[in-house]
């Protein structure tokens, strides 16, 4: 049932090909260049005229909420904001008529997030669901939604669901953007081929993992890291660090790379690794200057670039390479060695990584 892997975790991070390629198939066609997404077009109404996008997510899902926000305010211009599904319930939110809430799970059960759901509903809002579990109850209450075709995730820690989110979240963003008119024809063909191109690049970086399982080896006792990315690596920083917490019980923090300077970059000495997520994109030159100030101060850094680069590799003390993509798809390509480093990381250390303790795979109580 593993598929002669030792764990589903790691079982689950090699599905990502894919799992990631079932997603997108029979949506999007990179030839005719169209996405076609049933609940989106059913619905499209709704998301065009939405004054405000609410996502409501916990754990990894919630991470997956992020990047949305990147996505939707960057393609479409629509302002989003992220919950956490236990705060959102409980604080008495303001909802507006034209309120659009993007619910993430992977199981659908989160009672959390359910709720949170069940309230924002009495009140309005236009539920849309992006769920892996078919028929379960968040997928029931969401007035419509889209599947992430993941097939059953049994490991606790959430791999193959987040990408699936991603892919879903940036189709749905592609699809709104090009009915709104806020992005070029150039530019919305452009984004179809680089997603088109994805299960292929994740196969790339799943085809030789002994780089990281090196990097796993040489850090695994360390008893605390600093994970960093900005822009749409800066939830995959935050990904990178829940996994490593929950996988190998080694504390982490996920920060926005340039708010190190204002408290975390204390915690850096010669014993703290520091994960970089410093492919090549827009940020590229920030994050080469926050990669210098972490080696001066003699962090271990640890950097996910991009394939070809000649900089970041005379900077680190590690690095790991993802092929090059445009960074609209380009989280789910760098979580990927996130994943498998906290895998590895976890099995070294002896922890049963597919039930790591505490830890429910779904959470249903709140
Ligand atoms: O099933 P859901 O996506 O609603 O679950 C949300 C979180 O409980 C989940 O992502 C959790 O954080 C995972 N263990 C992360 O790997």
């Amino acid at each position: 049932e593993k598929g002669g892997f030792d764990h589903f975790m790691i079982k689950e991070i090699h599905e990502q090909p894919q799992t990631i390629y079932d997603c997108l198939r029979g949506r999007l066609n990179a030839a005719e260049g169209t996405i076609k997404m049933g609940g989106v077009d059913n619905n499209i109404d709704k998301l065009l005229n939405a004054n405000r996008i609410i996502v409501v997510a916990c754990g990894t899902s919630w991470h997956a909420g992020l990047v949305a926000e990147y996505l939707f305010e960057e393609l479409c211009r629509i302002p989003v904001e992220v919950e956490y599904a236990s705060e959102f319930r409980y604080r008495n939110p303001v909802i507006l008529t034209g309120d659009v809430i993007i619910a993430v799970s992977q199981s659908g059960e989160t009672a959390d997030t359910l709720v949170a759901l069940e309230n924002a509903k009495e009140q309005g809002a236009f539920i849309f669901g992006v769920v892996n579990a078919v028929g379960s109850s968040i997928a029931r209450i969401s007035h419509a939604g889209a599947y992430t075709h993941s097939g059953p995730e049994i490991g606790v820690a959430s791999t193959k669901a987040f990408t699936g989110q991603l892919a879903v979240l940036t189709m749905m963003a592609l699809k709104v953007a090009k009915a709104k008119g806020t992005i070029s024809e150039l530019r919305y063909v452009e984004l179809i081929r680089e997603l088109d191109a994805i299960p292929g690049k994740v196969a790339e970086i799943l085809k030789d993992t002994t780089a990281i399982q090196k990097i796993a080896e040489k850090y695994k006792d360390a008893s605390d890291f600093l994970y960093l990315g900005r822009g749409y690596n800066f939830p995959v920083a935050l990904e990178g660090a829940l996994k490593l917490k929950e996988i190998s019980y080694i504390h982490a923090e996920g920060y926005p790379a340039a708010e190190m300077k204002h408290g975390p970059i204390a915690l850096v000495d010669e014993t703290l690794p520091v994960v970089f997520v410093a492919t090549k994109d827009r940020f590229y030159e920030k994050i080469v200057s926050n990669v210098q100030e972490i080696k001066a101060r003699r962090g271990q850094v640890i950097c996910v670039a991009t394939e070809g680069d000649t900089v970041i590799p005379g900077m680190s003390n590690d690095v790991v390479y993802v092929p090059d993509a445009d960074e609209i798809v380009g989280a789910m390509l760098s979580v990927v060695p996130m994943q498998v480093l906290s895998y590895y990381i976890g099995t070294y250390r002896g922890i049963d990584v597919d039930k790591p303790r505490n830890l429910a795979k779904s959470v249903t109580v709140e």
